[in-house]
């Protein structure tokens, strides 16, 4: 489904769900986990099925979670080494709303 150019890419290594995974940098933290096949962004708190990111541009939300302690639009934030990224997939945690909750700061838009 998705290629990424090897040639051109830096590899960063992330922790994603408490497992160290070496993703390409130089992207989105989503376009990063599009590349290696983790395309399962999120839990519909609505629907409890899976979603994966849709519009890759920060309108749709599909992309939101927990990225070094914050809620954030995935493909809003660029990736980097070391990230610890949870998307809580096994509890059914996902949406804003759930991550307040938690405890979890929401951050809407790019990383800064
Ligand atoms: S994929 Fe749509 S907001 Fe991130």
């Amino acid at each position: 489904m998705f290629k990424h150019d090897s040639t051109t890419a830096t590899t960063v290594e992330i922790v994603l769900d408490g497992q160290t995974i070496a993703v390409p940098g130089e992207m989105s933290v989503a376009a990063a986990l599009l590349a290696v096949g983790k395309i399962i962004s999120r839990i519909s708190p609505t629907s409890k099925k899976p979603c994966s990111p849709h519009c890759l541009m920060g309108v749709c939300f599909e992309c939101l979670m927990e990225i070094d302690g914050i809620r954030r639009q995935a493909c809003m934030t660029p990736v980097k080494q070391g990230m610890i990224i949870n998307r809580h997939l096994e509890e059914g945690e996902a949406g804003v709303g759930v991550g307040v909750a938690a405890g979890v700061g929401v951050e809407v838009g790019g990383q800064s």
